[in-house]
């Protein structure tokens, strides 16, 4: 049987850093509030230069080298997104010519924060039919762009960054089960409203009229409670549909949102905190790009090690939420 390998990782988060000292000067908020309510203390921002295939590029560099995979072998690219560089053409197809993928075909993802684990599932797909070798997946965001600094409910937990997987075909030997073991993705349009962009879409696409702002806008505390019980209750569904049970994961990679959220999404799964992988402190919430990047700094910090069972679980505007189990 053919497995979805997770082959290397990489990520790049811009040097620039937007802390909570900053936020003090620009909306009225402290770094007390801030810490205490979301566990982050600064912000990776792009250079004003530099847009999300600049940052998507960069991360997948690392990810080719480490996994040893050449641009010319990659038969797909995967980038999850929702701040591309334009409306069209894709993220990935920036990537493709700038990488030197020249067989690969490639197309952007729009899944919100859940972006690179539905972006992963797909991969995992193309990979188990026997279609493709080695699929390049990135999550990338220069969430920035559409963040509004006046807006104090928001521009506290937004920021920059990319992270990226090669995930390549290996044959199974006996019952040596690496990669992609599982995944569950669920999606409630129903409460869109709750976290989105309201203009500059073909909807509202008058962006002049202040109540069609090209910005995020989100009612913190309903997504908040949802977020808790959505990532709950898609892990306890992955680990039933996989029978895995919460004591047998090595390490939880949740989305970096809020310290909060991912401390009642652990204290629900009676996941201990020395097997949570937290980046939100020095790197915010990129949306798509947080668990690649959390994923990467784990891996390079030797600790997520070869054959340690991972679970990934995100939620995010949509509504979407999903969980991923890999055997790393
Ligand atoms: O990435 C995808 C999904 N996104 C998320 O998962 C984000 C989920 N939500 C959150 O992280 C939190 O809801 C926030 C950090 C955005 C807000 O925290 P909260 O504890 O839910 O605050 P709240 O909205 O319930 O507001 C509590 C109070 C309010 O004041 P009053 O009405 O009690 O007087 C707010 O006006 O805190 C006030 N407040 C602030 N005060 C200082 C809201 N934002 C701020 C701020 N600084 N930045």
């Amino acid at each position: 049987m053919i497995q979805a390998v997770i082959q290397g990782t990489g990520s790049y988060l811009p040097e620039k850093r937007l802390t909570n000292a900053d936020l003090e000067k620009l909306v009225e908020t402290t770094d007390e509030w801030i810490l205490e309510r979301t566990g982050i203390a600064e912000r990776p921002m792009a250079a004003e230069e530099q847009a999300t295939s600049d940052l998507a590029y960069l991360a997948a560099q690392q990810a080719l080298a480490s996994a040893g995979v050449t641009p010319e072998e990659i038969d797909l690219i995967i980038v999850a997104t929702v701040s591309g560089d334009f409306p069209f053409p894709s993220v990935a197809c920036l990537l493709q010519q700038r990488l030197g993928c020249t067989k690969a075909g490639a197309f952007d993802v729009s899944a919100t924060c859940v972006g690179f684990i539905t972006a992963a599932q797909i991969a995992e797909q193309y990979i188990k039919a026997g279609k493709h070798q080695h699929v390049l997946v990135v999550g990338a965001e220069t969430l920035s762009r559409i963040t509004d600094y006046t807006d104090r409910t928001t521009c506290i937990i937004f920021s920059d960054g990319a992270g990226a997987a090669v995930l390549s075909a290996q044959e199974q030997l006996n019952d040596d089960i690496h990669g992609i073991i599982g995944s569950d993705i669920g999606a409630n349009g129903e409460h869109f409203d709750l976290l989105y962009v309201p203009g500059g879409g073909s909807r509202y696409p008058d962006t002049t009229k202040p109540e069609n702002k090209p910005k995020i806008v989100m009612n913190g505390n309903k997504i908040f409670k949802l977020a808790v019980h959505a990532m709950t209750d898609s892990v306890r569904k992955l680990l039933e549909q996989t029978g895995y049970n919460a004591e047998q994961i090595k390490w939880v990679v949740p989305h970096q949102a809020n310290k909060r959220i991912i401390d009642a999404v652990a204290r629900n799964l009676k996941v201990p905190d020395e097997k949570l992988i937290v980046t939100v402190k020095e790197f915010a919430n990129n949306s798509s790009a947080t668990i690649p990047i959390a994923l990467d700094t784990a891996v390079k910090a030797g600790r997520i090690q070869r054959g340690d069972l991972v679970l990934m679980t995100s939620f995010g505007g949509g509504l979407v939420w999903g969980s991923l189990l890999v055997r790393y």
